[in-house]
């Protein structure tokens, strides 16, 4: 949730914080702002909006642009309403220190009322606002150094916070602080110049260097020294290690493609062929997995596996649960982290807890990932984002390794999420020899096969277009599947939800004659999931129910199905393969359904409103 991104050194510092924010947007875009200071003053532009809206005011005025020193923000609001004002960077009342923060101060209101009785007045309502002028107000008391006045605020503040900080004063400094908010700071050569961001897509153009900040670290940068780092508690010197950074420019560019969303659903055979690449050995007849080969015994003996996730890695992990269960024969429990971190759940060191997130910086899933290991689980990390904060909280792990995921609506992360969890569960039966070794090879080969399947299914592109023209009026939809698609028709409804805005619902198709059965009439488009392995027959019936009952019917269904064709409105084909891999085919579908519904109702597909690719917030 916001990005934050700055620039101090030689180098005009308004394009490469603007285009800074433009490849941060995705974590908010409810406003946007930034600070330049040309070498006397302070120029302050902030507008809610997008960072375009921001170019609008700051085009024609060049001594907003001017000078080698800039902060900039772009806002997913949590305190007070996204406008001009609440917009960051936000000034301190001396006018001298202007911070940019990503995260939230939970006890901002004793703060607040703390200095307003010293005589701040504040012009926002932002936590923000409260943090700048307590740290000047330190600053004032103690007589200290920017760094150490920052380091003294942050004792008192509770909550979770990314920070870049600047001082008129000392303008060839910037400090910079982390809790809970991921910050990165780009080093340049000799140390002549030094980026900060809350990824590293900022600034990949000009440094492969970076130091990734800790929880509770702060950095002092200065033109032409090196980065000191200390701890913020007990102000112990840490050692700053200078990561290679492997990101390149032209995995966070949208490469022809009018959206990153389209993009990255076009990128998931090569995503999934590098999540399993060097792991799976179909010929050898082999997964190697290190997280798991190194803690198998973990696995094998624990009395079940709790899978923490929320979103889409929470439909990835129920498709994991149907996976694990199924071939290794291993109870599992899948749990939103928001209530399991809050429930008072049970929680033993017998338990191996799997926690899924693609940023990796999901606060509930963090929380949710403290409180197994506070009883004692061990707790395994399957995430997108490396050397993000939930990799580096848990026990072990293994990555997706989808790349970038710009997109705010996930799609190459669900499905590399299943790949990961596909290969555990396909280990974890071998090892428990919950699956003959002649299973399990097919299972190899017939997943090497997934990413050339959904390359041709990609194919279909034009086909889920006209079906889209078809219902993108609708006001409601159904999703129906059952068993290991049960999962896939709630990601579906969700991603249709997300960037077009209709409502959606995903059902077990069994469940609907409990209820939503009601809401079907000749208005009411219904997507089900009809591959012709696993309860095919069930489905038809329920397929038949809608049908008499005057529902549109679009069936995904095995290539070559006449039984279902007969019936439905629309269908669209998949490629055969084993019932526990079609997820990972039957998904493709409705991303590109909802790819098209939500473009041609002309909403912002990659950016849809009031969502955040990071939710850092609780
Ligand atoms: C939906 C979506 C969200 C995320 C959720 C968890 O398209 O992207 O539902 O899946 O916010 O995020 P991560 O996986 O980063 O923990």
């Amino acid at each position: 949730m916001c990005g934050i991104t700055g620039y101090i050194g030689f180098r005009d510092a308004y394009p490469i914080v603007v285009n800074g924010l433009k490849r941060l947007e995705y974590r908010g875009y409810d406003s946007s702002g930034i600070m330049m200071y040309d070498g006397k003053e302070i120029h302050l532009s902030k507008t809610k909006g997008k960072v375009s809206d921001l170019e609008a005011i700051t085009d024609n005025d060049e001594k907003r642009k001017k000078g080698n020193i800039g902060i900039g923000h772009t806002r997913w609001a949590t305190h007070g309403v996204p406008n001009d004002v609440n917009s960051h960077p936000h000034v301190s009342q001396s006018g001298e220190l202007v911070i940019v923060h990503n995260g939230i101060i939970e006890n901002y209101d004793t703060l607040k009322k703390e200095l307003i009785s010293r005589g701040y007045v504040f012009k926002s309502d932002t936590d923000t606002e409260v943090l700048v002028n307590l740290i000047e107000e330190v600053k004032k008391n103690e007589g200290c150094k920017l760094g150490q006045a920052v380091q003294l605020a942050l004792t008192s503040v509770v909550g979770a916070y990314a920070i870049a900080v600047f001082d008129k004063t000392k303008p060839n400094e910037l400090v910079i602080a982390r809790l809970g908010s991921p910050i990165a700071i780009g080093v340049g050569k000799d140390n002549s110049e030094f980026f900060v961001a809350s990824d590293a897509s900022p600034f990949i153009e000009y440094t492969k260097n970076a130091i990734y900040l800790e929880d509770e670290e702060l950095a002092v940068v200065k033109i032409g020294k090196d980065i000191k780092v200390r701890k913020i508690k007990d102000d112990s010197m840490v050692d700053t290690n200078i990561q290679k950074l492997k990101l390149s420019l032209d995995q966070i560019e949208k490469g022809g493609y009018d959206h990153f969303m389209l993009k990255e659903i076009h990128e998931q055979p090569k995503a999934i062929i590098d999540t399993y690449r060097g792991r799976m050995l179909p010929n050898e007849g082999l997964i190697k997995m290190s997280g798991i080969d190194d803690n198998l015994n973990k696995f094998l003996n624990a009395d079940r596996i709790i899978i923490i996730a929320c979103g889409t890695s929470w439909h990835a992990g129920l498709v994991g649960e149907y996976l694990i269960e199924d071939m290794a024969r291993i109870p599992v429990e899948v749990e939103y982290a928001s209530e399991f971190r809050y429930r008072n759940p049970i929680i033993t060191p017998n338990d191996v807890v799997i926690a899924i997130s693609q940023s990796g910086e999901t606060a509930d899933t963090l929380a949710a990932i403290k409180l197994a290991k506070s009883k004692g689980a061990f707790v395994f990390g399957i995430c997108n984002v490396v050397g993000s904060s939930i990799a580096r909280e848990t026990h072990a792990g293994a990555y997706t390794h989808a790349g970038p995921e710009i997109g705010v609506a996930s799609t190459k992360a669900f499905t590399t999420q299943i790949t990961v969890l596909t290969l555990i569960s396909l280990k974890l039966a071998k090892a428990k020899g919950t699956m003959s070794d002649s299973a399990f090879r097919m299972y190899l080969q017939k997943m090497e096969l997934i990413p050339a399947k959904i390359e041709a299914l990609l194919k279909i592109d034009e086909k889920v277009k006209e079906i889209a023209a078809v219902y993108k009026d609708a006001k409601n939809c159904l999703y129906l599947g059952r068993g290991f698609n049960f999962p896939v028709a709630l990601e579906g409804a969700l991603k249709l939800k997300e960037i077009s805005y209709i409502h959606a619902e995903g059902y077990p198709a069994a469940e609907m004659k409990h209820g939503p059965i009601a809401l079907i009439d000749e208005n009411m488009p219904i997507f089900v999931i009809a591959t012709n392995k696993g309860h095919y027959e069930k489905v038809v019936s329920n397929i038949q129910e809608i049908k008499s009952r005057s529902g549109k019917i679009i069936a995904i269904v095995t290539e070559g199905d006449t039984q279902v064709r007969d019936i439905a409105d629309h269908v669209i084909e998949i490629p055969e393969t084993e019932e526990a891999l079609t997820p990972l085919l039957t998904t493709i579908p409705f991303q590109l359904l909802s790819y098209h519904v939500a473009v041609m109702l002309g909403k912002n597909v990659d950016q849809p409103r009031n969502l955040a690719k990071s939710v850092t917030v609780e």
